[in-house]
């Protein structure tokens, strides 16, 4: 039979009181002695917490809910294992939930979380955002941002990149190496990470004196396939180019592919230069040049943000991290 809080009380001939702040270690001020014999009469009968039961008592239930776009790109399972590692440093637990860029199962995972009364939340919104504002602006509990910017209300903090000034040097790197008609297949301009790298590409063309052609830049998604559809609309709009620079890796690594397989040598014909350094980027040939982001950090210092304001009644802040730009093959 389960033994319960006040058999291990009546054992150790103390109250329910003394051994239940004994085992959530909030024993300042009971005697050596004692807490040693109840932490034995426990172990000795298997003591299991009811951590349900815990919860409903402390209202913590240790847990924090990761909510991230697209668990198939290298990108989101790096910065994952930054903010599981230091999660769990802290004796905290991840719930993780993959929303695949859709508002509604965003918005269910959302509420789910709300219903197992997790103690906060990191999120990176999903690109297809309509409404989800409403559902955040409502949401009860303590919510951090990573990677991309939202306008909400009640956000306790921001873990974001200077997407801005890696796009610049990036594409400023390509002008220093004398390529002066430069494409942009982008990821969705609904996220602040794609508009804000938008802004760098335009700003280092303008810096450069060379004239914007928005016939050279493409829209799409963060996907692979979209490297391969991008590549072939930029191809087929017979517009002149001799560099692509690409909203994130998984599109890059996929308009080398269609080059490659018309015939088109990258670099010496074409420079392909990518976004996030995923392990993938310098396993391919040629080796990927890219704006290194540095995930790992970004999810360590969410959940470290996160539970600063939880147990620490930390302010909450916006820390805004710096990429580098990774010099490899495919410029
Ligand atoms: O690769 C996925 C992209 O979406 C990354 O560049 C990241 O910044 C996110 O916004």
């Amino acid at each position: 039979m389960k033994i319960t809080i006040k058999d291990i009380a009546k054992k150790a001939n103390v109250s329910t009181a003394t051994v239940s702040k004994i085992l959530n270690n909030k024993d300042e001020r009971i005697s050596k002695k004692t807490r040693e014999r109840v932490l034995l009469i426990a172990k000795e009968n298997n003591y299991i917490p009811n951590l349900m039961a815990r919860s409903l008592v402390t209202r913590k239930t240790n847990t924090i809910g990761l909510v991230l776009p697209d668990i198939t790109n290298p990108f989101f399972p790096e910065l994952a294992r930054g903010a599981e590692d230091k999660a769990n440093k802290e004796g905290y637990m991840i719930m993780y939930c993959n929303t695949d860029d859709d508002a509604e199962k965003e918005s269910s995972y959302l509420e789910m979380l709300a219903q197992k009364m997790v103690d906060g939340i990191i999120l990176t919104q999903s690109a297809n955002k309509e409404g989800n504002v409403e559902s955040l602006n409502k949401l009860k509990i303590p919510l951090v941002l990573i990677d991309r910017d939202i306008n909400v209300k009640n956000i306790k903090g921001k873990v974001l990149v200077d997407n801005f000034s890696g796009a610049y040097e990036a594409v400023d790197y390509l002008i220093k190496k004398e390529y002066k008609k430069i494409a942009y297949i982008t990821g969705p301009l609904s996220t602040t990470t794609a508009i804000e790298r938008l802004g760098g590409y335009t700003k280092a063309l303008e810096d450069s004196g060379i004239l914007i052609n928005f016939e050279l830049i493409f829209e799409g998604e963060y996907k692979a396939q979209w490297g391969i559809d991008g590549t072939n609309e930029l191809l087929n709009s017979k517009v002149e180019f001799d560099a692509i620079f690409c909203g994130n890796d998984l599109i890059a690594v996929n308009a080398i592919r269609t080059l490659k397989e018309k015939g088109i040598h990258v670099p010496n014909d074409i420079a392909v230069l990518g976004y996030d350094n995923i392990f993938l980027s310098d396993m391919i040939d040629p080796p990927l040049t890219t704006v290194n982001q540095p995930a790992y950090k970004m999810g360590y210092e969410a959940v470290k943000l996160l539970i600063d304001v939880l147990d620490n009644n930390k302010e909450g802040k916006t820390i805004k991290l710096k990429t580098n730009l990774v010099i490899r093959k495919s410029v």
